[in-house]
């Protein structure tokens, strides 16, 4: 598949292997919090294919809300700044947090949302991401839940876009002539 000079590459994960990944991971978080409340917080816009597969999957009180957290503008690269832009009126206070995210890259958004999160003194924050690319982190930050590692691909579809465009790709896969 070809659209506006970039080239999409083969599937990494299919919409089935992702939401079987989601099924075990929700279990296993569903068994840690057996009996209690689970705030799950959706990193906008990234994270909300997989969120919506994760969240069914949980056997639990669960509220939902979402923060927009942003570190990138329309280029593959990071511009290292992270935005807040939106954020949750919840209130956090010695409640269990989960930040659902797309994908953890340099680490940088996450390591500034949880810090942030953290200040709201929360009883416990965890997080789960459906992607991990280790090989790019520059943040000293790792995810408590994660689907699937990759390599140093720039990733797209479920959720992942490239300037703003193949969130709505049905799997993950990658371009071929972009940079990482
Ligand atoms: C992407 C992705 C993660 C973050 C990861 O979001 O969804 O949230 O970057 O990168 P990092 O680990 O290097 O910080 P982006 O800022 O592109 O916003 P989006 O979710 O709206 O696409
Ligand atoms: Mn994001
Ligand atoms: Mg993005």
């Amino acid at each position: 598949m070809s659209t506006n000079d970039h080239v999409i590459g083969k599937i990494l994960f299919t919409e089935a292997e992702i939401r079987k990944r989601a099924e075990e991971l929700g279990e296993e978080i569903s068994n840690e919090f057996k009996g209690e409340e689970l705030v799950v917080i959706g990193t906008l816009k990234g994270s909300i294919p997989w969120l919506c597969d994760l969240m069914k999957c949980l056997d639990l009180d669960t509220v939902i809300d979402f923060v927009k957290a942003s570190s990138y503008g329309s280029s593959t690269t990071t511009s290292g700044v992270v935005k807040i832009s939106m954020d949750t009126e919840l209130n956090l206070y010695n409640k269990n947090v989960l930040v659902v995210e797309d994908i953890v890259d340099t680490g940088t958004t996450l390591k500034y949302l949880l810090e942030k999160l953290n200040e709201r003194h929360p009883k416990t924050l965890k997080v789960c991401t459906m992607l991990d690319k280790p090989s790019r982190r520059t943040a000293d930050f790792h995810a408590d839940y994660i689907g699937f590692q990759v390599e140093d691909l720039f990733v797209i579809g479920y959720g992942l876009d490239y300037d703003q465009k193949y969130r709505n790709l049905p799997y993950i896969s990658y371009l071929q002539n972009e940079g990482k």
